[in-house]
C-alpha cells in the first residue's frame, strides 16, 4: 500500500516466560485493567485475544494464547502476528529453560522484547539477578544500561501494570506501526472452534483492511459470509479494522489456529480458492498415510 493510505494501528502483544512465571496471571490482571476504564458490567468473554487502553491513551492489543504455541503454529504459516513480546520472568526463580526459549523465538522473529520481572512481592524476589542472568542470553536491560526495557512487578497484587502498559505504549511508538485500514481485510486466525448454538466461530486478529459484516472471507481451506461480528466485550460490530481482534461467526466450516483470512470478491473465489485448498490438503494426509 502506498505510504498516504497507511494509518496508525495498535501494537500487538504476545506474553512469553517459563512455565508457572505468570504468563496467564498476567493476562487476566491486565484484562482487568480494560474494565476498570471500560464498559459497564465488565462482562469479559474469553476469545483469545483482547484489547486494552494504555494509561497513555493508546489501545494495545493482546493475544491470549500459549505464546510458544502461537509462535510454532504462526511461523509455520509464515505469518507475522506479534509487534512485540512480553518476557515475564519470576523474581524468585530467575531464567529457565523456557525463558531462554522465548527469548530466541523473539530474537529469530526480530520482535523486540519488554522484561517483565514478575512475582516482585514474594519475600525472595531478587529482581537484580533476573537482570544479570539474563545478561547471558545477549538481553541487556535498561537500568544495566541496555535498550530492553525492563518492569519489576506483580501479576497478583497488580503492582506496576499500569508502568507496563506505559511501556509497551512507548515501545511501539517507536515501531511506527501502521496499516491501511481501507481495503479487503487480511488477517490471523488465534483460535477457533465449533460453537453447538452458533456453528463455526474464529478468533481473528485483523491486521490490514477493515472486515465488515456481509464480507465473503476465506480461511485455510474454509469460507462463509461474515454473519456477525463480535468484539473481546461480546458487543456486535458492524466493522473491524487493523490490530482490532473480533470474533467472526458464518464460516460454512471451522478454520485453523493460525489460518490466514483474507476477504476475496464474491462466492464463486471464495470456492475456488478452498476448493483448491482442500484437495492440496487431502493430498498430503494420503501422501503422509501412503509413507
Ligand atoms: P503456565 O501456563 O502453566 O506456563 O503458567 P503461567 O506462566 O501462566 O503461570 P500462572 O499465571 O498460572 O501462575 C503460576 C502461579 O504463580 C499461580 O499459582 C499464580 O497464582 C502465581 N503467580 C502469578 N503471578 C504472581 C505474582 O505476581 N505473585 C505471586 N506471589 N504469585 C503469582
Ligand atoms: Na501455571
Ligand atoms: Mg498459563
Amino acid at each position: 500500500d502506498a505510504d498516504e493510505l497507511l494509518q496508525p494501528r495498535a501494537p500487538v502483544v504476545t506474553i512469553m516466560g517459563h512455565v508457572d512465571h505468570g504468563k496467564t496471571s498476567l493476562l487476566d490482571a491486565l484484562r482487568k485493567t480494560n474494565v476498570v476504564s471500560g464498559e459497564a458490567g465488565g462482562i469479559t468473554q474469553h476469545i483469545g485475544a483482547y484489547q486494552v487502553v494504555s494509561p497513555l491513551g493508546g489501545k494495545i492489543t493482546f493475544i491470549d494464547t500459549p505464546g510458544h504455541a502461537a509462535f510454532t503454529a504462526m511461523r509455520a504459516r509464515g505469518a507475522k502476528v506479534t509487534d512485540l513480546v512480553v518476557l515475564v520472568v519470576a523474581a524468585n526463580d530467575s531464567v529457565m529453560p523456557q525463558t531462554i526459549e522465548a527469548i530466541n523465538h523473539a530474537k529469530a522473529a526480530k520482535v523486540p522484547m519488554i522484561v517483565a520481572i514478575n512475582k516482585i512481592d514474594l519475600p525472595d524476589a531478587r529482581p537484580e539477578k533476573v537482570k544479570t542472568d539474563l545478561l547471558q542470553y545477549e538481553v541487556q536491560v535498561e537500568s544495566l544500561g541496555g535498550d530492553v526495557l525492563e518492569i519489576e512487578l506483580s501479576a497478583k497484587t497488580g503492582q506496576n501494570l499500569d508502568k507496563l502498559l506505559e511501556l509497551i505504549q512507548l515501545q511501539s511508538e517507536l515501531l511506527d506501526l501502521k496499516a491501511n485500514p481501507d481495503r479487503l481485510a487480511e488477517g490471523t486466525v488465534i483460535e477457533a472452534k465449533l460453537d453447538r448454538g452458533r456453528g463455526p466461530v474464529a478468533t481473528v486478529l485483523i491486521q490490514r483492511g477493515t472486515l465488515h459484516t456481509g464480507d465473503i472471507v476465506v480461511a485455510g481451506s474454509e469460507w462463509g459470509r461474515v454473519r456477525a461480528l463480535l468484539s473481546d466485550k461480546g458487543t456486535q460490530l458492524a466493522d473491524a479494522g487493523p490490530s482490532t481482534p473480533v470474533e467472526v461467526l458464518g464460516f460454512n466450516g471451522t478454520p485453523e489456529a493460525g489460518d490466514r483470512v483474507a476477504v476475496v470478491e464474491n462466492e464463486a473465489r471464495a470456492r475456488e480458492i478452498t476448493d483448491y485448498r482442500s484437495h492440496q490438503k487431502r493430498e498430503k494426509q494420503a501422501a503422509r498415510v501412503g509413507a
